[in-house]
């Protein structure tokens, strides 16, 4: 069972487990985290489910693709361990991931 411990943007911490395969962004949004919009549904095409992982995890991470590359640079508040939720597969390898919702652009 995969465990990741999200902060909101006002700093509250919530440690989610979801059930079953599927995206960081669909398990903050399957634990009530509403902040993140998440509008295009995960196809890597609006950037709203922007977060930063703890550098920590940073190299465990799927590879990033070019279209989520170039959809984090429209963002002004891109840093150096933004992703975007959406394109991150909870794998077991991943139990215990930390990630914090970046500021709406
Ligand atoms: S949900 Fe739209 S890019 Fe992730």
């Amino acid at each position: 069972m995969t465990t990741v411990h999200v902060t909101t943007r006002e700093g509250a911490e919530q440690a989610i487990t979801p059930g079953g395969a599927g995206s960081l962004m669909e398990a903050i949004r399957g634990a009530g985290i509403d902040e993140l919009m998440a509008i295009c549904g995960g196809c890597c095409s609006c950037a709203t489910c922007h977060v930063y992982v703890d550098a920590a995890w940073w190299d465990r991470l799927p590879p990033m693709s070019e279209d989520e590359n170039d959809l984090l640079d429209s963002s002004m508040h891109r840093t150096d361990t933004s992703r975007l939720s959406c394109q991150i597969a909870l794998t077991d390898d991943l139990d215990g991931l930390r990630a914090t919702i970046a500021p709406e652009d």
